[in-house]
This record gives structure tokens, C-alpha cells and sequence, in this order.
């Protein structure tokens, strides 16, 4: 620890340093990533609630209002009118938490999954001691229903299907998750990604509460909702099973606590009431209509250039087949100054077309990706 402090404006050079080395949405390099930058006006409110703490939400009633307005408006844009839950710090805290509760719901230990499900399922796994299912993808590279109908059986505690995949932004038929699911057991949607993208699509299919068997479902404002990170939701359909993961908190204003983080910086919670009420559903659909134009803009890019995409797009995510191993192209393209990920089922580059990201970046893109090509 540093025995003496350095004033305001030597701190500020320190940390003006460091900021420099990092990327910055804005500047339009960065495909890999699921976030973008926030909103102004999030940014803002994120400031005005940086000391907040809805772990101690007695302090902090305001807070909690909006809490509780961002909740509502999420249970109405994913047709769960009445449902309960809580702004968490992420996707990954939102799997967590509804695992969490629907093993502590049902008394039982198997999650059944899509091979396509995001990492944080086995991170809630090994927390919680449940035993992954993994399901096998059919050649949409959505979770095979048959095969996942034979791993259903009387220690299923919750099948999850996922609404758009991290590798390529598929949607797995909750409807038919929902027909194999048992009544005793949960079925998890995890729309971390897609719950602020698909409802301002046309043509989508039935993913969220609509279909009466969704118990559970992680929405992340910190992706495709514009809020500042951190920023997840996870929706509860049945408000009494929230408290089967209750604890006392003898020391705190409201004496117990239902979520898995003690405090729990809540400044994202104005940022994610900011970027909501800012944008409204014609805000969203407006970027989310500019992400499919620049999405399906980069496919064509891709087959104009002889290079042959994954499947065609259905939400912002693309994957390119490459002619070598990805991580190789990958390399060249990030010593060219581009931040773009590799995805593994298939293997593939991966693109996520996130606000950020204009025809113009993906030009640029492209005109690099045909030097690093030629030069493998
Ligand atoms: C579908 C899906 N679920 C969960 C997560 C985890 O979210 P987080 O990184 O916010 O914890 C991600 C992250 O990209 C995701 O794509």
C-alpha cells in the first residue's frame, strides 16, 4: 500500500494512463464483445447512484423504486406481466441465481442444457452441486429436443433453453423445451443476450413468458439494453419461489436478503432505468433494426469476398467458416488492431455486430481480413 496519497491531478494522470492503453467501444474495433457503450444519459445516471447499494435497499427506497419500475417494464416487454426479480451484476449471476432456485424449488440436482448454453452453467453447477446435462445441437445449431427428451427423468430440477446463443445467436424452440419439461421441474430461459433484441424482430418465435411453462429467465441490460455494466435481470415467474433461496441479514434495514451478492452497487440500476425510459420500445427497435442492417451488410460482405457464413444471421452475431484454423485469422486480424472472437461449435469467426459497429468498420474490417487470408 502506498504510504503517502498523491493529489487529485496526479491521480487522475495515473488513471488517464491506464485508460488510454484500453479500447473503447466507441472507436468501432472491438466484434468480440457483447456489450457496447452505454447510452449518455445511462452513463449519467450511473454517476448520480454510484453509492447506492440495494444489498441494504432500506437506505435506499429511491433506488429500489426503480428497481422495481425496470423490473415491471421487463416483465412487459417479455409478456410475464406480474412477475418478480431482481437487477443483478450479469448473465452470469442471473443463471447462477435461477439455478439456485430451482434447486432449492424442486429438492433436485440435473440441469439439462444445449452443448451451445453459455459457460456460466457449469460455473452454477460446481457452486451449487448440480450435475450438468449437456444436449447435443442439431445442424441449426440449436439444442436436438429428442435427444434432450431422453435425458428428462425424475432428478430433472430445470432445463434451460437459450435465446440466442453467445456463439452465433440461435434460438432453441422453448416451446419444445416446454413440452418435455416436467411440471415439478423448472425450464430456464436464458435470453441473456436476445431478451433485448428478439421482441423488436419480426417474425420470432414464442421465447419468453408467453409460453406458460418459462419459469425463470436472464435478461442482460448491459448487452444489447444500452445500461452501463454491470447489469443483468433475472425474472421470476412464481414470486414464492424467490424465497426459497431467502437469508437473514440481521445487521441490514430489511433483515433478509433473496440474492446471491451482499451489496450490491446499484448505480446500473439508474443507468438501466435511464437507458430504458430514454429509449423506449421504438428506441430499441430503431437500434436493434441498424444492428440487423449492418449484421446482414457484413454476411453479404463475407460471401462477396468467397468466404462462406455459418447460417443466415437471426440476430446480430455472424459466424464466418474460414478456410484455416480461426484463432490463426483471429491473430492477424488483432495485430491489425481488430478485437474479433473464435467460436468452437462450429468453428468459425464470430462477429457481434453491437451498436457500435457501422458498415464503414465492417469495410475496413473486411479489407484486412483479405490481407490476413492472403498472407496464411
Ligand atoms: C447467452 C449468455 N448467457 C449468459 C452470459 C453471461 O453474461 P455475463 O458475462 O454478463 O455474466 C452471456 C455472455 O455473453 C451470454 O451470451
Amino acid at each position: 500500500m502506498w504510504e503517502e496519497g498523491l493529489g487529485e491531478e496526479d491521480v487522475l494522470k495515473e488513471l488517464h494512463a491506464a485508460s488510454r492503453k484500453d479500447m473503447k467501444f466507441k472507436d468501432g474495433n472491438i466484434l468480440g464483445s457483447m456489450c457496447t457503450e452505454p447510452l449518455a444519459i445511462a452513463k449519467m445516471a450511473h454517476f448520480d447512484f454510484i453509492e447506492t447499494n440495494l444489498g441494504n435497499a432500506g437506505l435506499y427506497p429511491g433506488t429500489k423504486l426503480l428497481e422495481d419500475i425496470i423490473i415491471g417494464q421487463l416483465a412487459t416487454l417479455l409478456n410475464g406481466e406480474g412477475v418478480s426479480g431482481h437487477i443483478v451484476s450479469g448473465g452470469t449471476e442471473a443463471n447462477i441465481t435461477a439455478l439456485w432456485i430451482a434447486r432449492n424449488t424442486t429438492g433436485k440436482k440435473e440441469v439439462i442444457f444445449p452443448k451451445s448454453a453459455h459457460f456460466s452453467f457449469f460455473k452454477a453447477c460446481d457452486i451449487l452441486s448440480m450435475k450438468p446435462v449437456s444436449v447435443p445441437l442439431t445442424d441449426d445449431f440449436v439444442i436436438d429436443i429428442d435427444k434432450a427428451r431422453k435425458k428428462v427423468n425424475k432428478k430433472t430440477a430445470a432445463i434451460v433453453g437459450i435465446a440466442g446463443t453467445t456463439e452465433l445467436g440461435m434460438i432453441d424452440s422453448i416451446e419444445e423445451l416446454a413440452s418435455i419439461t416436467p411440471d415439478d421441474a423448472f425450464l430456464h430461459v436464458d435470453a441473456a443476450f436476445g431478451g433485448f433484441v428478439i421482441p423488436f424482430l419480426d417474425d420470432m418465435p414464442k421465447f419468453d413468458f408467453k409460453i406458460p411453462e418459462v419459469s425463470t429467465l436472464t435478461v442482460d441490460p448491459h448487452k444489447m439494453g444500452m445500461a452501463t455494466i454491470p447489469s443483468g435481470a433475472l425474472l421470476v415467474r412464481n414470486p414464492e419461489n424467490i424465497k426459497e433461496i431467502e437469508t437473514l441479514a440481521p445487521y441490514l434495514t430489511l433483515f433478509r436478503q433473496t440474492a446471491l451478492s451482499g451489496t450490491r452497487g446499484s448505480a446500473a440500476v439508474a443507468s438501466t432505468y435511464a437507458a430504458m425510459r430514454a429509449l423506449g420500445r421504438r428506441g430499441y427497435s430503431r437500434i436493434v433494426q441498424q444492428c440487423m442492417v449492418v449484421t446482414n451488410y457484413a454476411a453479404d460482405k463475407a460471401k462477396s469476398v468467397g468466404l462462406e457464413i455459418v447460417k443466415k444471421p437471426v440476430m446480430n452475431v455472424l459466424g464466418i467458416y474460414m478456410p484455416t484454423a480461426p484463432s490463426k485469422i483471429q491473430a492477424g486480424l488483432d495485430e491489425k488492431g481488430w478485437k474479433v472472437s473464435v467460436a468452437t461449435n462450429p468453428e468459425c469467426l464470430r462477429l457481434v455486430i453491437m451498436p457500435h459497429v457501422t458498415k464503414q468498420k465492417i469495410d475496413e474490417l473486411f479489407a484486412d481480413l483479405q490481407e490476413v487470408l492472403a498472407g496464411v
